[in-house]
């Protein structure tokens, strides 16, 4: 019998979760049973945290110890401050979350065998240190301090005054607010995944953060809307957008932010971002909403074209990129707060992983050369092989 061999794991179930749901061929997300469509207008991030780190939405009293813990765990330990000074300052954001989350673990306690604890208490803390790392560092590789977090903002809030040392309008925070909401889960994707198979070989939340940012960072998955944004800024003008599509098209490239493994209909994050990104636009009389939007239309068109039965509508990333460029948040840093969105389901995951925990070890097809005896130094060739 042949082996079947699935590259890229497409349409392979390799566990189980309670935390969210995607129905690609319909376009529904659902965290633990509710619609994001429900959630997006409605609920703030921190429920959403709550609700995937405890399995239900909070009561007032819940909420309100969920935001002080947030709230009390937002400051970085000072050597970690202190190391970013020391980075060049053309490090890349994602670089330096990514560092830094490691760099957490070095302060955090261990128990008697030397292992940190994985519990719900340090799922909080990494989610609201995140921003703050993002924010300070935004700051630093500026010449400018960074801000001490403020404690009775929310997370969204909180961050965009950690970045500019100014409280930010409603329609700002509210926004970005909503954008963590709509980030926070996504079943299985790519670092999610990393995040679970760090966690199943017993590593801890540290560690297992650590891999799912490096696992977000490529631009087949986190790194889109930085990718987006750039062609946003390349087409410069909306009536640019059609040959630039074209152009890109005809070199055989793809479209950033346009495509999804598991929708086969337009992601229904994008609607919302979409929404979202009209409004800031107005408010800050910018173009890129324009840009994108024309680009979305000329990019369904010239797909049509080129196959009529196409299934590439906009993801998440790519309103995203017109959303966090009218916040004033640079385009290399839109990794950065996917990270922070999303370390809400990261964390409920690697949590999941480890109260039902099996060792994840998938199988390769073996396609190198046959068995054979070791070639000793002196007889190999300059190829390395039997001479
Ligand atoms: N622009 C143009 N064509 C695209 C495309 C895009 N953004 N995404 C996919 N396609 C085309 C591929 O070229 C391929 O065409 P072909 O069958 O003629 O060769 C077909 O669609 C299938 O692509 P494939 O890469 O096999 O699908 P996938 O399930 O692996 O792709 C993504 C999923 C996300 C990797 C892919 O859509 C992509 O690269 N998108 C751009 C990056 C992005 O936005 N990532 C964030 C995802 S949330």
């Amino acid at each position: 019998m042949s082996t079947v061999v699935d590259r890229g794991l497409e349409g392979v179930v390799v566990g189980t979760t309670h935390l969210s749901n995607v129905e690609g061929a319909i376009g529904r997300l659902t965290y633990r049973g509710y619609d994001i469509d429900d959630l997006a207008p409605s609920a703030t991030f921190e429920e959403i945290v709550h609700l995937l780190l405890y399995g239900h939405l909070p009561n007032r009293a819940e909420l309100e110890t969920l935001k002080r813990e947030l709230g009390a765990q937002r400051s970085l330990p000072e050597p970690l401050l202190s190391a970013m000074q020391n980075v060049p300052k053309t490090a890349w954001p994602m670089d330096v979350l990514r560092t830094i989350v490691s760099g957490l673990a070095l302060f955090s306690p261990v128990d008697a065998r030397g292992e940190h604890v994985s519990d719900v208490h340090t799922a909080i803390e990494l989610i609201a240190k995140m921003p703050t790392i993002v924010a300070a560092w935004d700051r630093v590789r500026r010449g400018l301090d960074p801000i001490e977090p403020r404690a009775d903002l929310s997370q969204a809030a909180n961050f965009l005054y950690m970045r500019s040392g100014k409280m930010s309008n409603g329609v700002e925070a509210d926004a970005l607010d909503t954008y963590f909401v709509l980030l926070a889960d996504h079943s299985y994707n790519a670092s999610t995944f990393s995040a679970r198979v760090t966690a199943s070989t017993r590593a801890d939340l540290y560690a297992s953060i650590t891999a799912a940012l490096a696992t977000l960072q490529g631009d087949l998955h986190g790194g889109a809307a930085t990718a987006a944004f750039r062609a946003i800024s390349e087409v410069g003008s909306p009536e640019n957008a059609e040959a630039y599509v074209r152009d890109t098209l005809s070199r055989g490239q793809r479209i950033m932010g346009m495509g999804h493994r598991e929708y086969k209909v337009r992601d229904p994050r994008a609607r919302h971002l979409e929404a979202m990104a009209k409004k800031l636009s107005e408010q800050a009389s910018s173009r890129w909403y324009e840009i994108a939007h024309r680009m979305e239309e000329a990019s369904r068109k010239v797909l049509q074209e080129k196959k009529p039965d196409n299934t590439i509508y906009a993801n998440v990333d790519f309103y995203t990129a017109p959303v966090l460029a009218d916040l004033g948040v640079p385009g290399d840093e839109f990794t950065c707060l996917f990270a922070c969105g999303r370390i809400a389901g990261w964390t409920g995951h690697v949590l999941e992983q480890l109260a039902d925990n099996r060792l994840i070890r998938p199988q390769a097809s073996y396609d190198g050369p046959a068995p054979g005896p070791y070639v000793p130094l002196e007889k190999r060739d300059a190829n390395g092989a039997r001479n």
